[in-house]
This record gives structure tokens, sequence and C-alpha cells, in this order.
């Protein structure tokens, strides 16, 4: 039985940080960057071969459990979860989702190789298992995750997420139009999550008080989704930038992009995800999208990806 299942990349538009603490964030998926996972029925040991993050083909063996591995965590959480042993078979994992930047390209991994270890078995794997399944192995290896990456790729659907609570899924009733620009610097989640943990530590007065302001950002934002509210959105993601660079987020080349995406028309632009490197996010009107794009791309990203999301 051959076949290919996948998750998508996400970008948190509001409240990132402040959500590991149990604030609100929202986050919406990104369908067109994604993880694939095809698979393949053989007669050998379960494979994965993953070339796209730069490591050798990984065989199953029946001692292989729960490691410093992400993949072999996956696939022995998956198979344990599943009650059942490893199929033979192959899984070739592709990403489009740049590694480090902020757009959750590990849990899309995770996410696309469980789907694939259920079908090579033939199993049935909800998305709420598949969930938590994502969400032990973003624990074992990103330090501690609140959840909303996983959740926002496993169910494909914006979200207003808070940690212990029930899934809110959005659906904005106007279009919303984004533009995610890639500073081109790598930076891994775990590390930043520890560099505001220790700002916790240190400056608790300060650091709590903008992590309460994210939050009431967060809780603004969803009044702004819900009514289609794009000026006042994009007003609350520009302030939200300014709170993630008072916690030491943002970098020089983080700022430049901002400034040029809301010097060339954005309604609202803010890094996106971990901060320290990796990507911004910007609303646009769809009339100036390409001159936003064209404004950051001369500002140095990379790379500029667009995203939309709502309006049915
Ligand atoms: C990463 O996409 C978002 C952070 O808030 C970490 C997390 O929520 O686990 C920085």
């Amino acid at each position: 039985m051959n076949g290919s299942v996948s998750a998508p990349g996400k970008a948190i538009l509001l409240g990132e940080h402040a959500v590991v603490y149990g604030k609100p964030a929202i986050a919406i998926p990104l369908p067109q960057v994604r993880a694939v996972a095809d698979f393949r029925l053989n007669e050998t040991a379960l494979t994965i071969v993953a070339a796209d993050l730069q490591r050798p083909p990984w065989q199953w063996d029946d001692s292989a459990t729960v490691s410093s591995d992400p993949l072999a965590s996956m696939a022995a959480l998956t198979l344990q979860h599943l009650g059942i042993c490893a199929p033979k078979g192959e899984i070739t994992i592709r990403s489009a989702i740049p590694i480090a930047s902020g757009l959750g390209s590990g849990a899309a991994v995770s996410a696309a190789l469980g789907r694939a270890i259920a079908a090579l078995c033939r199993a049935t794997l909800s998305n709420a298992a598949l969930n938590a399944l994502v969400f032990e192995v973003e624990k074992l290896h990103h330090g501690s995750p609140s959840g909303i990456d996983n959740t926002t790729i496993v169910f494909e659907q914006p979200v207003y997420f808070q940690r212990g609570q029930p899934n809110h899924r959005i659906s904005p009733t106007r279009r919303l139009d984004f533009l995610l620009a890639d500073s081109g610097v790598p930076a891994l989640t775990r590390e930043s999550v520890a560099a505001v943990r220790q700002s916790v530590r240190e400056e608790p007065a300060r650091t709590n008080c903008l992590l309460d302001q994210i939050a009431s950002v967060a809780v603004a934002a969803l009044a702004s989704l819900e009514a289609g509210d794009r000026m006042r959105l994009g007003e609350l993601m520009t302030a939200n930038h300014g709170h993630l660079r008072e916690l030491g987020l943002s970098t020089l080349e983080l700022d430049t992009l901002v400034k040029a995406a809301m010097q060339a028309g954005a309604l609202g632009a803010k890094l996106s995800g971990g901060g320290r490197g990796g990507n911004i996010i910007a609303l646009v009107e769809p009339a100036e999208a390409s001159a936003v794009k064209r404004a950051l791309q001369l500002a140095g990203a990379k790379r500029v990806l667009a995203a939309s999301v709502g309006g049915g």
C-alpha cells in the first residue's frame, strides 16, 4: 500500500511566549507550506528517510523507544498508542517548512509521520489523539511548549488557544491577508522560551507586566477578528511586536522587516513565533500586498509567503 499524508506549517498571529504562561494566543495554519510523508509498504523493517532534515535514514528495531531523536520518539509513541508492532515499510518525509524559523516545522513533521505510521498500519488515528502525541514529542524536545503549535497544525484551523481550556477554533468573518517574511536568521524556539523564563525569574515584575499586556492584546484581537476589524487587528499586532521587543525577542533584521512592511502600507506587523530570528508576519490589504512584498524583499527578506484566512 502506498500513499501520502501531510501537515501544514503555522504562524502565530498574536500572543507567543505569553501563551506558555497560560495566557491566550492566536495562530493560523499555513497550508501552502507542508511536511509531507510518503509511505510505502515493503518487506523491510520500518525505515524513515528524511533527507531534507539533514539526517541519515533511521530504521526501527524492536528495542526502539522514546529517545533523544524526535522522529524515533514520534514513531515509538504512535505505535505505543495504536498498540501494534512496527509495520514493514518505508516513510519518506519532505518538508517545505523552513527549520528554526518559527513556522512549526518540528510539529508538522511529527504530525505527518504519525499519520503515515497509522496509514501503514491501516489504523485509525483521530486528530485529537495525534495532537496529544505530537505534544508529547514537543515536550520532549522543546522544553515547555504551550501546545499552540501542535493544535494549529494537527487541526489545520485558526485557533484562539489557552492552555488547559477547550480549543476555540476561529472563523474570521472577513478575509484577512498576511505576508510572512523570513529574516534568514535561524533561531531555536527552545532557546527563546528559556530566555523569557530567565527574565521571569530575574525581573518578575517587569516581565509579568509585559506578558499581561500581551494577553490583553490577544483578547482584544479575538474581538477584532470576529468583528472583521482589520485596522484594529493591525494596530494590535504592531503593539504586540513592541512587547516582544521589550522582552528581548526581536533583532535588527526583524525590526527592519517590520518597519519596511509598515512603511509600505501594512496594517500591522510583528515577529511571529519564538523570535530572535525567523519570520515576521504582516497584515495587508490585498491592494497593498505586492508593494509590501517588494518592500520586504528590498529590506532583506530571504523569502516572502502569502497566507490568508477567513471570509468563507
Ligand atoms: C512558538 O511557536 C510559540 C511560543 O509561544 C512557544 C510555545 O507556545 O510553545 C514561543
